[in-house]
């Protein structure tokens, strides 16, 4: 057989230690596939002595000198699942430069500058695979960089975040409030201690960065998404959403359209929606991810699967690490980055969408007229108002809760909208603003 791929493992905790396991576990077959054995040549780590279990590995492969590592003349491929920016980049364009192929989990440094670890890429004429950094373990990136590029991707919405989605289904199941499913994830080990990341939507904006650079061969980065995340759902808001037939998800979307000038541009954008109850995505529950893809000739695709934990992701990192082997045994390399269109990304204000509002009014005669008036002044059309009574203890004698549905209106004169409506006296706030996605 011919001489083995050697890789260096920069990263060995949930994602890498799994990555060794599968090595170990699968040496055979792993070296059939690709036609040589893989190897690793050193593993890098922060600390040395941390107690990894019965890891298959020999503990002499363990440093701390990631950089030396990678320079090393017999490593080929640098796997890396350490995460953040630095030094992750500096050591990824280090390796990438010297012509050596790179696989990566790592979506906050792809989000944030994936366009110097392409232009690197194609400095050194290695390749740069990223398949487990959106959505783990489900193959989404390869068929968006290759299967689809006889086709023409009109938008992408997915659940990107497993963690959220737990949160959100666990709301909408037990009528849960936002703090008491957090602290449920957190106990079931989904939530991390500091949660933030997910639960502001952070993680959910780095992975819609991909998706929307690969979709329209573009470069988006994380800072043109429009980001909310889900602290401000309440379980009155899920009780809202069910009672219109519908489910509140974490949602990222990007979507062609045009701009306010009439140009081709995209819109990226991460926020909880609702989307009734039969759409594809609404039955994703628990801690699982989906994207839904839609193309002009191939209509729509939908791809489900787990998002996180260790050996769902290191099934993915080991796929691409047996592509880019494949490549170097065989002295090519994949397509490069395809950012070509080069398109625009258009203002969140230019956002078409519809909008469920929730209101605190006084109960009086000509509030509803008042209320309507503000929409028709922004030229926000309602679809459907619902009335009911102030809410528990909350609610003052005297007040009620409107719960206003929109058409399709852009989201600046929504906005617009809002605002005017917080400055009415007969308004006593307004609850919430969510919007409704995927038709009703
Ligand atoms: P962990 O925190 O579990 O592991 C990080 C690893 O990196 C540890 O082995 C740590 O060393 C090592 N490390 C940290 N800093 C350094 C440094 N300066 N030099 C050398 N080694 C260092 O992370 P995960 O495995 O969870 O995630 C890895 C990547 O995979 C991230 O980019 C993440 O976003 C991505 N990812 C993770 C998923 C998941 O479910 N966990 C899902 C999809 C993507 P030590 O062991 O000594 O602490
Ligand atoms: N924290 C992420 C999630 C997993 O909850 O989906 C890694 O992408």
């Amino acid at each position: 057989m011919t001489s083995p791929v050697r890789l260096a493992l920069l990263g060995c905790g949930t994602v890498g230690a799994e990555v060794v396991r599968l090595l170990h576990e699968q040496s055979a077959d792993l070296a059939a596939r690709v036609g040589a054995p893989l190897e690793i040549a050193g593993i890098a780590v922060r600390r040395i002595g941390r107690d990894r279990g019965d890891l298959p590995v020999d503990p002499a492969l363990f440093t701390t000198d990631a950089l030396g590592l990678i320079k090393r003349d017999d490593v080929d491929v640098v796997v890396e699942v350490v995460g953040g920016i630095e030094p992750a980049r500096g050591w990824l364009v280090e390796a990438l430069r010297a012509g050596k192929s790179v696989v990566t989990a790592n979506k906050a440094l792809l989000a944030e500058d994936g366009g110097t670890l392409h232009d690197a890429a194609a400095e050194g004429g290695g390749d740069l695979y990223y398949e487990a950094s959106v959505a783990g373990a489900i193959p989404l990136l390869r068929p968006l960089r290759e299967s689809l590029h006889g086709d023409r991707i009109t938008r992408v919405t997915g659940i990107v975040n497993g963690t959220t989605n737990f949160i959100l289904s666990a709301m909408h199941a037990t009528g849960a409030g936002f703090a008491e499913a957090l602290e449920e994830a957190t106990e079931l080990g989904y939530a991390e201690a500091d949660p933030t990341a997910d639960v502001e939507g952070f993680d959910a904006a780095a992975k819609a960065a991909i998706l929307a650079s690969l979709a329209f061969h573009s470069r988006v980065s994380a800072a043109d998404v429009h980001r909310e995340g889900i602290t401000e759902v309440t379980a009155a808001d899920v009780a809202s959403a069910k009672a219109m037939g519908c489910t509140i998800k974490l949602l990222c979307i990007a979507a062609r359209g045009a701009d306010g000038q009439g140009r081709e541009a995209v819109s990226v954008r991460v926020h909880p929606a609702m989307i009734p109850v039969t759409h594809p995505l609404a039955s994703v529950g628990d801690a699982f991810n989906a994207v839904f893809v839609e193309a002009e000739a191939a209509g729509q695709l939908m791809f489900y699967g787990r998002g996180a934990g260790g050996a769902p992701t290191a099934s993915a990192v080991l796929g691409d690490v047996v592509a880019v082997a494949r490549n170097r045994l065989a002295g090519v390399r994949s397509a490069s980055e395809s950012a070509y269109a080069d398109l625009p990304v258009r203002p969140m204000g230019e956002a078409v969408t519809r909008y469920h509002i929730s209101l605190d009014v006084a109960d009086r005669p000509g509030v509803l007229e008042s209320v309507a008036g503000v929409f028709a002044r922004h030229d926000v059309s309602i679809a459907t108002v619902r009335q009911g009574p102030a809410a528990g203890a909350a609610g003052a004698a005297g007040d009620a809760v409107l719960v206003i549905v929109t058409h399709t209106a852009p989201d600046a004169a929504l906005a617009a909208t809002v605002e005017e409506l917080r400055g009415l006296d007969i308004v006593r706030s307004v609850a919430s603003v969510l919007r409704v996605e995927g038709g009703l």
